[in-house]
């Protein structure tokens, strides 16, 4: 169902908050120092910047929508029930942000009723926001973009994340990627899914998988990539990807390449 609301002026309104935000944790670059990293659980690390850029993305998305709520990764708001939700990652990367490397982004998902129709992923260090929003495209600072038409897995150049706390599916992904080792051109472990899942929209990756990711992780890259003519599914080629945590992006054809492969070794 489409919400009541002209969505392409309110994704523009995102942007410019998702941009505050972004040049919040800019502003913080290089400047974090061991001593303000708090361990929220095995590997998973948050300082005051996640926090931070995270209420003034609250704020701002707030005023945009009054009545919505919000799913947020630093639980600065409780998560409450609207027909509106914000799916916020405040700072995508955040192990990259405090070893000072990039890439790290700004990520924010909106659905209606349960479905996505809007998604916004700002990457801090290039300054490239991408965007979409329900049958209007997807975008990267204007310019329209499409995920890459290579159908050929040999040509394919694959982003992945690796397991760092949720070990209990290694054995099957290292048996994934030995197959992608040796089947594709390579793979790349950027360290942010949000970034993971623009690239596939934009066509610099034809597809990416990761499983153990939260909705926020997910929720705006995954719309984004839809958008762009791609797909997106969960490890068993269903369309819960964003609250399995499971998810595999790609162009058509290489998407099903790599679900064959992912859900073979999973499943079988
Ligand atoms: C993480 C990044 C990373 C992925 C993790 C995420 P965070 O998000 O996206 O690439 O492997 O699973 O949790 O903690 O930096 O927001
Ligand atoms: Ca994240
Ligand atoms: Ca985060």
């Amino acid at each position: 169902m489409n919400p009541p609301i002209n969505l392409e002026e309110l994704c523009f309104q995102t942007q410019k908050v998702v941009k505050e935000a972004a040049d919040f944790i800019k502003g913080h670059s290089n400047k974090v120092g061991k001593e303000k990293i708090e361990f929220k659980s095995l590997n998973s690390l948050v300082s005051f910047v996640d926090k931070g850029a995270e209420e003034i993305l609250v704020a701002g998305l707030s005023k945009l929508l009054p009545d919505s709520s919000f799913l947020v990764e630093e639980g600065t708001v409780e998560r409450s029930s609207s027909d509106y939700e914000w799916l916020v990652d405040p700072l995508d990367g955040t192990t990259n942000f405090l070893h000072s490397i990039p890439p790290y982004a700004v990520s924010v998902g909106l659905n209606y009723k349960g479905s996505p129709i809007m998604g916004v992923v700002h990457e801090v260090n290039l300054n490239e926001c991408f965007y979409a929003w329900k049958d209007g495209g997807a975008w990267l600072d204007g310019k329209s973009i499409k995920v890459s038409d290579t159908n050929d897995l040999k040509e394919s150049l694959l982003a992945t994340g690796f397991p760092y706390y949720d070990f209990s599916g290694l054995k099957p992904y290292l048996e994934t990627l030995e197959y992608f080792m040796l089947n594709t051109r390579g793979l790349r472990r950027h360290g942010a899914a949000a970034i993971d899942l623009v690239y596939v929209a934009c066509g610099r990756y034809e597809a990416y998988y990761e499983y153990s990711l939260q909705p926020y992780d997910i929720s705006a890259g995954a719309f984004i990539v839809q958008e762009a003519g791609g797909i997106a599914t969960d490890y068993e080629g269903g369309d819960n990807h964003v609250f399995s945590g499971q998810v595999i992006a790609g162009n058509p054809a290489i998407h099903q390449a790599v679900l064959e492969v992912v859900k073979g070794s999973f499943y079988s």
